[in-house]
C-alpha cells in the first residue's frame, strides 16, 4: 500500500490491483450465474441493522464493502433480468452488453463531443443510423443516446417546440399544445409540465388506439399552437400501437411535427413478424426507443432520433466560452442533440452486442417474446377462471381472474415474490384490477408462465 494518502485511490498498487480483481471477479460471477434469485426489497431499518454505517472516515476496506454489497444490498434488489420478472418493463441485457458496460467505465470514455470521443461517437452513430434505417427514416437521420424515454420524449418535444417557434417567428400563441392519446405514457405529461405547455388529450376507442379523426379535430382546434402530435408505438399498459400511418397522412392537411414514443414497443419493428404493424413510422420527425427495454442493453439508454438532426442541434446546443472549441467546430457532438452536456457513451454496450451477435440474432430474440405472448394468451383463453382484457399486440399480456378484487391480486403478487416464484405486480384498466405479463426476456418460457397461471387457480 502506498503511504501517501492523497494518491492512494488512484495509483496502481497491490491494494488497487486486489480491489479491481475482487470487483471484476464479482461481476464475472453475477454475469455468468444461472441461478440468480429474484430477491426482494428489505426495510431500511433491517438494512441499517445488517450493514451498519458504511460511509465512515477511515473506510471499511474494499473487501468488506464489497461483501456488504454482495450479501446485504444486492439481495435487497429485485433481479430485473430474472426470466420471471414480468412487471413494468423488465430488463434483459445480453451477456455482451453487460460485459462491455464494464469496458465503458474502465476506459473513462467521454461521449459528449467528437473532439474527445470520436471513436465511440462513431460507434454509437452507427447504431443510431442502423436503427433509423430499420424505422424507414432517411439517410440523414440521427440523434443521440440519452438516459431514458422520459428525457428522450422531453428532448424531442423541446426540439419540436423550437422548430415551431422558428416557423412562426414573432407570431406566438398564448399557450403551446401537445396533442397525444389519453393513453400516452406519463412521461409525455411530465414533459408538458416541465415545458409549461398544455396537453390536448385525444380520447381513444375501446381498443386504446389513437386514430386520425381525433387528431384531426385537435389539429384543427389548436392550429399553430400545436408543438407536436405524439403517437405511441407500443403502450406500456397493453403494447397498443396507434394508427401511425393514418396520423402521418394528416401531414397532407396540416403541417405538424410527428413524434413517435416507441420506448418499449418500437424494438418490435426489427422483427419481420411485427414490422407491418408500424407503417407510418417512416414519417416521424422524431422518435425514441429504449435499448434498456427490448433491445437488451443494460440500464440506462434511450435512442432519440431526429429526421433532421439539425432541428435537435438548434434547440439543444449549449454555448459557453469554455465550450467555444466544441461549438465553433462543425463536428458531430452528441451533447448537442438533447438535454444534457456531460454524457457517458451509453449506446456502446448495445453497439458491442449488436456488432458481436449481428442484427439477425436480435430479430429472433424479439420475435421469441411476441410468439410467447401469443401462446400464453391462448393458454389464458383456455383457462376457466381467466380472461384476457385485450388480445396482445406485442409482448404485453393483460388478463383478469374471475372474482378477484385488488386485495386478491395484491396478496397473490406478494406471495409469488415471497415464494421467489415470480415478480408480477397487479395493474388495472378502467378501475378494474388485473394481472399483466411484460415479456422481453428471451429466457422466459411458456412453462414458467403457466406455473404463474397455476398459482391463480
Ligand atoms: C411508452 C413509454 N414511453 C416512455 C417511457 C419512459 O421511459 P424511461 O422509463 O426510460 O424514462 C416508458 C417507460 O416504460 C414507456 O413505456
Amino acid at each position: 500500500m502506498t503511504d501517501s494518502l492523497h494518491s492512494r485511490m488512484h495509483v496502481v498498487s497491490d491494494e488497487t490491483r486486489n480491489l479491481v480483481n475482487l470487483v471484476l471477479e464479482y461481476s464475472r460471477r453475477r454475469t455468468l450465474a444461472e441461478d440468480t434469485p429474484l430477491d426482494h426489497p428489505t426495510s431500511e431499518t433491517e438494512l441499517r441493522r445488517l450493514a451498519g454505517p458504511t460511509v465512515t472516515e477511515e473506510g471499511l476496506g474494499s473487501a468488506r464493502a464489497l461483501a456488504i454489497f454482495e450479501h446485504i444490498f444486492a439481495p435487497a434488489c429485485i433481479s430485473t433480468d430474472h426470466p420471471k420478472y414480468l412487471s413494468f418493463i423488465p430488463s434483459a441485457p445480453t451477456k455482451a452488453a453487460v460485459a462491455f458496460d464494464l469496458v465503458v467505465s474502465a476506459s473513462a470514455l467521454y461521449g459528449g463531443s467528437w473532439l474527445e470521443g470520436a471513436g465511440v461517437v462513431h460507434a454509437e452513430n452507427e447504431v443510431l443510423r442502423w436503427l433509423a434505417g430499420e424505422f424507414g427514416l432517411p439517410a440523414g437521420a440521427g440523434g443521440v443516446f440519452v438516459q431514458g424515454g422520459t428525457i428522450g420524449n422531453l428532448s424531442a418535444l423541446v426540439a419540436a417546440r423550437n422548430a415551431q417557434k422558428e416557423k412562426l417567428g414573432e407570431a406566438r400563441p398564448g399557450r403551446w399544445v401537445i396533442v397525444c392519446s389519453a393513453e400516452a405514457h406519463s412521461s409525455v405529461a411530465s414533459a408538458a409540465e416541465v415545458m409549461d405547455v398544455d396537453i390536448a388529450p385525444v380520447v381513444t376507442g375501446e381498443d386504446g388506439i389513437l386514430r386520425p379523426d381525433g387528431v384531426r379535430e385537435a389539429l384543427a382546434e389548436h392550429g399553430d399552437a400545436v408543438i407536436a402530435v405524439v403517437a405511441t408505438s407500443g403502450t406500456t399498459n397493453f403494447g397498443t400501437i396507434d394508427d401511425i400511418a393514418g396520423i402521418a397522412a394528416l401531414k397532407d392537411e396540416f403541417d405538424f411535427w410527428l413524434h413517435i414514443d416507441g420506448a418499449y414497443g418500437l424494438a418490435a419493428m426489427l422483427s419481420p413478424q411485427a414490422r407491418h404493424k408500424f407503417a407510418g413510422v417512416e414519417q416521424a420527425d422524431s422518435l425514441i426507443v429504449d435499448p434498456h427495454k427490448w433491445l437488451f442493453a443494460p440500464f440506462d439508454a434511450c435512442a432519440l432520433i431526429y429526421r433532421d438532426p439539425n432541428s435537435g442541434r438548434r434547440a439543444h446546443t449549449q454555448k459557453a466560452e469554455y465550450l467555444d472549441t466544441l461549438t465553433d467546430a462543425q463536428d458531430w457532438s452528441p451533447s448537442d442533440f438533447a438535454i444534457q452536456l456531460t454524457r457517458r457513451p451509453r449506446g456502446l454496450p448495445l453497439w458491442y452486442s449488436l456488432a458481436s451477435y449481428g442484427a439477425e440474432t436480435y430479430r429472433e430474440a424479439i420475435g421469441h417474446s411476441i410468439d410467447l405472448a401469443r401462446e400464453i394468451a391462448t393458454e389464458i383463453n383456455h383457462r376457466e377462471h381467466l380472461r384476457l382484457v385485450r388480445e396482445p399486440e406485442l409482448s404485453v399480456v393483460v388478463f383478469e381472474r374471475d372474482g378477484w378484487q385488488r386485495a386478491d391480486y395484491d396478496a397473490w403478487s406478494d406471495r409469488l415474490l415471497e415464494d421467489q416464484r415470480a415478480f408480477v405486480v397487479p395493474s388495472s384498466h378502467k378501475g378494474r384490477p388485473n394481472a399483466r405479463f411484460a415479456i422481453v426476456n428471451p429466457l422466459t418460457t411458456f412453462d414458467g408462465l403457466t406455473d404463474i397461471l397455476d398459482s391463480m387457480e
